[in-house]
């Protein structure tokens, strides 16, 4: 039998850090189960006054096993028990850019960055081809995307990413911010904001980035695309292209107001997800998922559960209070996920 202790990442938020070991373990299984790997038996462990997770494992791991742990939101550091010393093992971090893209951003309302990051885990890892998420060909689809958590997570992966919202203001500001982020970073881009038309109809604005990591990946070619298209989310005819997305994840309105958003945005995210969920589903492959973060006080469980049954997906089975969390008073937070097709 093999220890191995992850430390986890220190969470900038005090609230998500006392449920980071939990959901970490949590996360940690529908990995394992994604990526079909031997499951390890995990627990949380206190060593010295410092928090890991244990993964106990028959066999040594493979560095294919090490390369799916290093993707986990919260892996820090990874050592391998021997007696009462632990010896490191090098993670293979995914991160393409400068951690201060995802973290720079702070405004009422921002979805935390780990959760973020571990709901877009957790849904890849529920598709047919979780191997995308890894290898970069993942294509992901945030259709309520805010001022773009999701979206600089899937630049950090490498991964190209489609984003939407209706308010204009979180367009405006992402806009604002990610084109001075790659002009900070002297990174070789192209970043084009236009109107968004079909047919002669006006349908918001749109914002479209070419970006390369380096200056040698932008001469071979290995460039990522992010769209930020400013329409309604509910209305996506002619804007997405049917099933070329791989996993669609977002995190619905929690119906707690921040800011001034208009009567459109404030309905009961169920009203707004029945709306919206067949034009999700008609961009999506088959073998795709979709990975939803929610507010349990406003959509029970249960409910959201059986729209996206109504709308022809799968769930995906586990432990119902797996990642459940109090993020306050009026938030309790949880995800789901389905799969279209078996
Ligand atoms: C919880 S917030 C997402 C926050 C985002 N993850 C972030 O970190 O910035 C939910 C978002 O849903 C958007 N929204 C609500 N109704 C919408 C609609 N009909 N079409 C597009 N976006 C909508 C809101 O504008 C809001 O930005």
């Amino acid at each position: 039998m093999t220890e191995h202790l992850m430390l986890l990442a220190p969470s900038g938020n005090r609230v998500y850090a006392a449920d980071a070991p939990r959901l970490a373990a949590a996360e940690l299984r529908a990995l394992t189960v994604g990526f079909g790997l031997a499951e390890p038996d995990v627990l949380t462990t206190c060593i010295a006054g410092v928090d890991y997770l244990s993964l106990r494992t028959g066999d040594e791991l493979t560095s294919w096993e090490v390369r799916v742990l290093s993707q986990l939101s919260a892996a820090y550091a990874l050592y391998r028990r021997e007696g009462d010393l632990l010896a490191p093992v090098a993670l293979q971090h995914p991160d393409r850019y400068p951690s201060d893209l995802v973290t720079i951003q702070k405004y009422q309302g921002k979805t935390n960055e780990q959760w973020t990051r571990l709901l877009l885990n957790v849904t890849a890892a529920a598709t047919a081809t979780p191997d995308r998420l890894l290898d970069g060909t993942l294509r992901v689809l945030d259709p309520m995307c805010g001022r773009g958590t999701t979206l600089n997570i899937a630049l950090s992966l490498g991964l190209d990413v489609t984003g939407v919202d209706l308010d204009s203001k979180d367009f405006q500001a992402y806009s604002a911010f990610i084109k001075t982020w790659m002009r900070q970073h002297r990174l070789k881009h192209s970043a084009d904001e236009s109107s968004l038309r079909t047919d002669g109809r006006g349908r918001g604005r749109q914002l479209r980035i070419e970006v390369a990591a380096s200056k040698d990946d932008h001469k071979a070619g290995r460039t990522q695309r992010v769209i930020y298209l400013s329409t309604d989310t509910t209305d996506l005819d002619g804007l997405i292209r049917p099933r070329s997305v791989d996993v669609i994840v977002t995190d619905t309105p929690y119906g707690v107001q921040h800011g001034s958003h208009g009567d459109r945005l404030a309905r009961s995210p169920l009203d707004l997800l029945d709306r919206a969920l067949p034009e999700w589903v008609r961009t999506l492959r088959t073998g795709g998922a979709v990975g939803l973060s929610y507010n349990r006080h406003v959509a029970p469980r249960d409910e959201l559960a059986a729209l996206l049954v109504t709308h022809g997906l799968t769930l995906v089975d586990g432990d119902p209070d797996a990642f459940r969390h109090r993020v306050d008073a009026s938030i309790d937070r949880d995800l789901l996920v389905a799969r279209k097709g078996r």
